[in-house]
């Protein structure tokens, strides 16, 4: 029906509606536990003010992360009920398989349980020790990944992205020219180039598809792989179509398509844009490659139509992946992350520019310059935001970066606070308290005390690790 479905055609006319609403309604509801402030302190206080270890039910809006906490979709909990559990062959994979190749035509699907596990698997056929893997920015699990294998794991982003201030369109492009270097130098040591789409780790910022075009020419004409961590892949579409000249017309999924025509393979985290709750990929074309990793998925994985997951799941996942290639909702989607990052703004608050798709990352150095990089100013602030408000954020700053693995400690690049919005969890009033928090928390910014560690684990310690306030 013309004008019913993702018609951009529709659009002019209704420019001066500024409302860009959720394009779904409401169907089935989980409560929220509303708490006040004493009692959150006293829950903080108990979780020795590490965020990780509060129960979910004592948080209000959990922006932890956008991983596996999005909602399903009505017709998404409907294709649960065609899930097939058979061990081998199950019709639930060839659905799966089809919906993954209508935006990513690689010949060899191959489920797993997460992306780590495609990961793992991707890096224990090519990594090894005096190998390098360059990428963008290789996300925290993707670098430990390579790292375990005895490889080097290298962020090659263009300059632009290290700068939390500066406004750039595709903040997530590589530096093509130091890929050129790597490869004449060291190129016999290279088994694949990555590219993170959204690039996570550098603020959920988009890759262009002319960078990606350029990338594709280097790694291949050194006879390199090109594999994208394709995560945030809707995303990063809807940010080219936005943002790249002649991009503007063209239908997302097309986008898509392109960007995987460059690529030699992917993994995956079925967990963000797919719309899934848990589930990953790994898909690429080389025939030898794969079943090198088929072979690995079934030592830890399972079969390689199930690969970790059970049948249903890989249905909901078909669905997930035909919703989120839908204009109307990449536009709300993006739109309501940049809302967020705007009113921030306003109060004052410094965030990384542009927002990125899935994140609004808070520039905590900026906002409490009383605080020495080691006192943990993005611990600092999340601390304050869940007691003021109940809201659950992710410090990525000292906290995460800051131990090396002699067990000395040195200040992170940055210290940011990461608020991740769960796909179509949360409505604009959720997102209207989160900016009145964020209020309370400017007027109250300069007495914010700074943090100690007073216990820790050798690696990975923001996950377990025991802080006290200082003074
Ligand atoms: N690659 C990127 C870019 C990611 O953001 C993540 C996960 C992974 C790979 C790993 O996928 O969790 O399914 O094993 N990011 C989550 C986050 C955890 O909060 O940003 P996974």
């Amino acid at each position: 029906m013309a004008g019913v479905t993702d018609n951009d055609a529709v659009r002019p006319d209704e420019a001066h509606f500024r409302t860009v609403m959720e394009p779904f309604r409401i169907h089935s509801v989980e409560p929220l536990r509303m708490t006040t402030a004493d009692y959150r302190r006293a829950k903080v206080r108990e979780a020795a003010y590490n965020l990780f270890q509060l129960h979910a039910d004592d948080v209000l809006i959990d922006l932890l992360t956008d991983s596996g906490t999005g909602a399903m979709s009505r017709d998404q909990w409907a294709a649960i009920q065609h899930g097939d559990e058979s061990y081998a062959g199950s019709p639930s994979y060839f659905v799966f398989r089809d919906a993954v190749r209508e935006l990513f035509p690689f010949e060899h699907v191959i489920p797993t349980h997460q992306g780590r596990a495609a990961e793992r698997i991707l890096f224990q056929a090519l990594g090894g020790p005096g190998k390098v893997v360059p990428s963008n920015t290789h996300f925290d699990t993707t670098r430990a990944n390579v790292e375990y294998t005895g490889a080097e794991a290298l962020d090659l982003v263009i300059e632009e992205g290290h700068d939390p201030a500066l406004v750039h369109p595709f903040k997530g492009n590589m530096d093509v020219a130091k890929l050129e270097t790597l490869l004449v130098q060291r190129g016999s040591d290279v088994p694949c180039v990555m590219m993170t789409v959204t690039n996570n780790s550098g603020g959920g910022q988009p890759v262009s598809l002319e960078n990606l075009r350029a990338v594709a020419e280097v790694a291949h004409r050194h006879g390199k792989p090109l594999f994208l961590d394709a995560c945030r892949f809707a995303e990063n579409a809807w940010f080219i179509r936005e943002r790249e000249p002649g991009q503007g017309e063209r239908e997302v999924a097309d986008i898509v398509r392109d960007m995987a025509a460059l690529a030699d393979g992917m993994t995956m985290s079925a967990k963000k844009d797919p719309m899934g709750n848990i589930g990953g990929w790994l898909a690429l074309a080389d025939d030898d490659l794969a079943a090198q990793c088929r072979n690995l998925l079934i030592l830890t994985e399972g079969f390689p139509t199930y690969g970790g997951l059970a049948g249903r799941d890989l249905e909901a996942l078909a669905q997930g992946l035909r919703e989120v290639v839908s204009h109307d909702y990449l536009r709300y989607r993006i739109r309501s992350t940049a809302y967020v990052a705007d009113a921030l703004e306003r109060l004052g608050m410094p965030c990384l520019k542009p927002a990125g798709g899935h994140a609004v990352y808070v520039d905590a150095r900026a906002l409490l310059p009383h605080l020495a990089p080691l006192e943990f100013p993005g611990q600092a602030l999340a601390v304050a935001l869940y007691e003021l408000g109940g809201i659950r954020s992710c410090e990525i700053g000292s906290v995460m970066f800051g131990r090396h693995p002699d067990g000395s400690q040195a200040p992170a690049a940055m210290e940011l606070v990461r608020l991740a919005i769960p796909r179509r969890t949360y409505t604009q009033s959720h997102m209207d308290y989160v900016i009145e928090v964020a209020e309370r928390v400017m007027s109250v910014k300069d007495d914010l005390p700074g943090y100690r560690i007073v216990h820790e684990p050798p690696q990975l310690r923001h996950f377990t690790a025991r802080f006290e306030p200082i003074g």
